[in-house]
């Protein structure tokens, strides 16, 4: 297994294995790397959805997720679709899956199989080298923070009409259940990661709303001082899909943002979604 990393602050890429046949050593390793490095690319597997669920267990139990359209018979993959003629496609905003939940999921594995002859990366952001990134005093200040993040507002029924047509999300079927859209979930503002204990900035621009104890409006402009810092160019990793590769990336330390620029094309991948464990304060 050789791994090289493309980008200080974020990702790295996995060569050399066959994610349908991995050895527990191999496997290990693969854990190791998600938690160091946040993202983990890999080129030309071939995962059946069985290959992928199977993948997937080896991390924990897998999310059925609420909100996306399954694959049939498969209720723990879920589809990530845009058909050539729609205009919005799923995850076109930076964020962190399931910040909402008391306990945020741990990762993500997404599988491609239809992408587009161009377009369609996937960026990713190190939110561990963006806390790093910041003075010892402002540090100390978000320590002490903690923050609510819903998922009302980006998949319940006041999400109608925010598609960038103006048409309803719903309307297509690639999403549903808005009435499932009630979670509500406070975090600290800096998290310690659960497997390797680095200071993780846990906020994103998806899913947050405000500070704890402070309303939307006052909670805005720090939340966008710090949404501006951790976007910097210098903290992301961008991905280039091909047919067969897979990127995985852990929630806790990261964020995604889905390209929207391959608008006539199809683009079409399985998402599994894994469970994680409540989220404790970095204690400095
Ligand atoms: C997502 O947000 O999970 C979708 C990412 C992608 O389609 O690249």
């Amino acid at each position: 297994m050789e791994i090289t990393l493309p980008s200080p602050a974020v990702g790295a890429e996995i060569r050399g294995v066959d994610l349908c046949k991995l050895d527990d050593a191999t496997f290990k390793q693969i854990e190791r790397a998600l938690g160091e490095y946040g993202a983990l690319f890999f080129r030309d597997q071939k995962l059946a959805p069985e290959d992928h669920i199977a993948f997937a267990e080896r991390f924990g139990e897998i999310n059925v997720n609420r909100f996306f359209h399954p694959v049939e018979g498969h209720p723990q993959i879920a589809e990530v679709l845009k058909e050539p003629d729609q205009k919005d496609n799923i995850g076109g905003g930076w964020h962190t899956d399931h910040s909402y939940d008391d306990e945020p999921a741990r990762c993500s594995i997404l599988y491609a199989h239809v992408i587009p002859p161009s377009g369609g990366d996937t960026l990713y952001a190190g939110l561990a080298a963006a806390f790093d990134a910041l003075s010892d005093g402002f540090k100390d200040t978000l320590r002490g923070m903690r923050a609510v993040h819903s998922s009302r507002h980006v998949f319940g029924r006041k999400a109608a009409t925010r598609g960038t047509d103006g048409l309803d999300p719903y309307s297509d079927g690639r999403i549903g259940n808005p009435d499932a859209a009630t979670q509500d979930a406070a975090h600290p503002v800096v998290i310690a990661h659960p497997d390797t204990g680095r200071e993780i900035l846990y906020v994103n621009p998806g899913f947050t709303r405000h500070f704890e104890g402070w309303t939307i409006e006052e909670s805005k402009p720090l939340l966008h001082q710090l949404y501006a810092h951790a976007m910097k160019p210098e903290f992301q990793i961008r991905f280039h899909w091909e047919p067969g590769s897979v990127a995985m990336w852990d929630n806790r330390s990261t964020w995604h943002y889905a390209l929207n620029d391959y608008h006539g094309h199809r683009r079409y991948l399985h998402r599994i979604t894994v469970e994680g464990g409540p989220l404790r304060a970095a204690a400095g």
